[in-house]
Order: C-alpha cells, then sequence, then structure tokens
C-alpha cells in the first residue's frame, strides 16, 4: 500500500522527521524562509498531511484545492493561521501543540520582564559602544521587580507558569481569564480581577491570551492610558493582540514605561516600522518557545498528531476535536 504523502512546510528535530518519514513520503521544505502561500497550496493539493507553522496561512482557498487532505498538524500552541471552522466543516482534524511549551514560554515571558525593569539590552548596548566610562549613582536605573504588581491578562498554561514564577519574587499577581480559576486562586494565592482594575494597580502587565476575534486589538489606546507611567507591557502571545501603533505613541510620549514583545503585527516586524528607533521596547524574534528540548517536545507532538489523523484517527491534541 502506497504511504500517505505529507508536506512539512519547515526543517525541523530530526527525530519527529524521522517518526514522519518512516510512516509516510515525506517532503520537507528546506528553506529558511517559509514557502510562499502559492507552493503551499501546490503542495497541499498533493499532501494527505501537512505539518505546519504560524506562518502558513491555511485558508479556505487552499481547503478546496486539497481534497485529499486528511490532518493538519500545526507544530505550535497557537492557530490562528488557520481557518478551523472551514477545516471542521471538512472533517479535517487539526493538531497543536499545547502545555509542553508553557514553561519555556513562561521563562522567556519573566526574562523580558526583568529585561524590561533593569534595563538590560539598554545598558548592553551602552557598553558594546564605549559609553561606560564610570560608576554613577545615578546610571541606569531600573525599576524592582520583587514585590511588584504583575497584571496577568489570559491564565492559560502560560499565564499560570508566569504566575508561579512571580510568586518566587513575592510579586501581587492579578489575573483575567475568561475562565475564573478559583483553584490556582487559592494554590498560588493570585487575584481574579477585570482588565482595567489590572491594568491601573499593575506594574507589569504580560499578555497570554490566544489572538481571536475578541483579543485583536485588546490593548490599544484607552487602556494603554489606563496603566501607570512607569509600566511594562510583555506581549509574548500574539502581536495583534497590541494595536501597535498606539503603543507605539504610548512609549513615545511615555504614557507607559517599556513594552518588551516577542510578537509583533507584522511578523517579521518591518525594519522602518518606528517602534524599532525607540529605546524604550525590548523586542526578540518570536522565540519565547525556542529551547532545544521544548522544540523538539513540539516536533515530536505534532509528528505523533498528523500520524493520528493520517490513521483516521482523532490527533491526541486535537483543536477541534468536539465538533468533528
Ligand atoms: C506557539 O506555539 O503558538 C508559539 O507562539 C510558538 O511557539
Amino acid at each position: 500500500m502506497p504511504k500517505p504523502k505529507v508536506f512539512v512546510t519547515r526543517r525541523m528535530a530530526q527525530i519527529a522527521l524521522d517518526l514522519i518519514s518512516k510512516n509516510t513520503e515525506m517532503t520537507v521544505w528546506e528553506d529558511d524562509q517559509p514557502p510562499s502561500y502559492d507552493i503551499l497550496r501546490e503542495e497541499a493539493r498533493k499532501s494527505e498531511g501537512l505539518v505546519t507553522l504560524l506562518e502558513d496561512q491555511i485558508n479556505e482557498d487552499l481547503f478546496k484545492d486539497s481534497p485529499n487532505l486528511k490532518v493538519i498538524s500545526q507544530m505550535a500552541v497557537g492557530f490562528d493561521n488557520i481557518d478551523i471552522d472551514n477545516a471542521t466543516k471538512r472533517g479535517i482534524p487539526v493538531g497543536h501543540t499545547p502545555n509542553v511549551l508553557s514553561k519555556t514560554v513562561a521563562d522567556c515571558t519573566f526574562a523580558l520582564l526583568l529585561a524590561g525593569a533593569r534595563r538590560i539590552v539598554e545598558a548592553d548596548r551602552y557598553v558594546r559602544k564605549g559609553e561606560w566610562k564610570s560608576w554613577h549613582p545615578m546610571a541606569f536605573l531600573g525599576k524592582d521587580v520583587f514585590e511588584g504588581t504583575l497584571g496577568l491578562i489570559g491564565l492559560g498554561g502560560v499565564g499560570l507558569e508566569v504566575a508561579k514564577r512571580a510568586k518566587g519574587f513575592d510579586m501581587e499577581v492579578l489575573y483575567y481569564d475568561i475562565y475564573r480559576r478559583e483553584d490556582q486562586e487559592k494554590a498560588l494565592g493570585i487575584i481574579f480581577n477585570d482588565i482595567p482594575t489590572i491594568l491601573k494597580r499593575s506594574d507589569f502587565i504580560s499578555l497570554h491570551t490566544p489572538l481571536t476575534p475578541d483579543t485583536y486589538h485588546l490593548i490599544s489606546d484607552k487602556q494603554l492610558a489606563m496603566m501607570k507611567p512607569d509600566s511594562i507591557l510583555i506581549n509574548t502571545s500574539r502581536g495583534s493582540v497590541i494595536d501597535q501603533k498606539a503603543l507605539y505613541k504610548a512609549l513615545k510620549h511615555k504614557i507607559i514605561g517599556v513594552a518588551a514583545l516577542d510578537v509583533t503585527d507584522p511578523e517579521p516586524i518591518n525594519e522602518d516600522d518606528p517602534l524599532l528607533d525607540l529605546d524604550n521596547l525590548i523586542i526578540l524574534p518570536h522565540i519565547a518557545s525556542a529551547s532545544v528540548a521544548t522544540r523538539t517536545k513540539m516536533a515530536l507532538m505534532a509528528a505523533e498528531n498528523l500520524l493520528a489523523g493520517l490513521r483516521g484517527d482523532i490527533p491526541p491534541n486535537c483543536v477541534n476535536a468536539k465538533e468533528l
């Protein structure tokens, strides 16, 4: 019996590719840049399974063109690049990789928080530019993290792990989520609040919501104006949860203190984006889950989801399992 054809849109951990290639006729896109939409569509047309990443647009036109497609397996927890309703309508399960990355993303969130508070990136640039001439009592004064107030918007796997880390820094943790977590309130001593209260009271605000129509530009002019003038906004969720034009104004005019972003809209950010001229912005190229161990686990999970879907089973981590 011929093996099912599978297209993997980027090279990933070899152990996962070996597992896939043992069971399928696998094509891997070898370029570091993603395949163009036309190439992706052409490959999807020939395939029964796709392993995708967050830059791959899996939309209605692609589904229409791909009659053999049995499963989409996304190597990410987020799946806002995939038209899930359309996949469901066609009976196609969509796998993703929840939980395995929560701790790694939380570590990076905390790295951004600390870097923003203690001006780490700015100070590094200063040394490299040869500007370090003496120890000065007023140089690079930052903001203490310990005993500060952290506001979490979204308390899924990552938000929860960030809360745990914050407790190690004796922080007060406020959170908002569409689901109230009284068990975690008791276990961690975190406090549920509405978003405006969190924005007004927090020294640090960290975003952990998925991107949905409800969370698109959740943080815009009005919300930024509610935040403390020295507050630090961290985003490791999705870029368009923040209205970036509003963020630029808020940073430029010191409405807030610092933004530390792992994600932007668009990605990659345009080279001439005015945000990049600001000293009170820290920016990473969407690497919060990038540890060797976690990216290996994510790739293996994606491989397992893919193979289950190809067998006609519901993948173990399936976004639309209930609707199929
Ligand atoms: C995800 O998994 O959705 C992250 O953004 C990439 O690790």
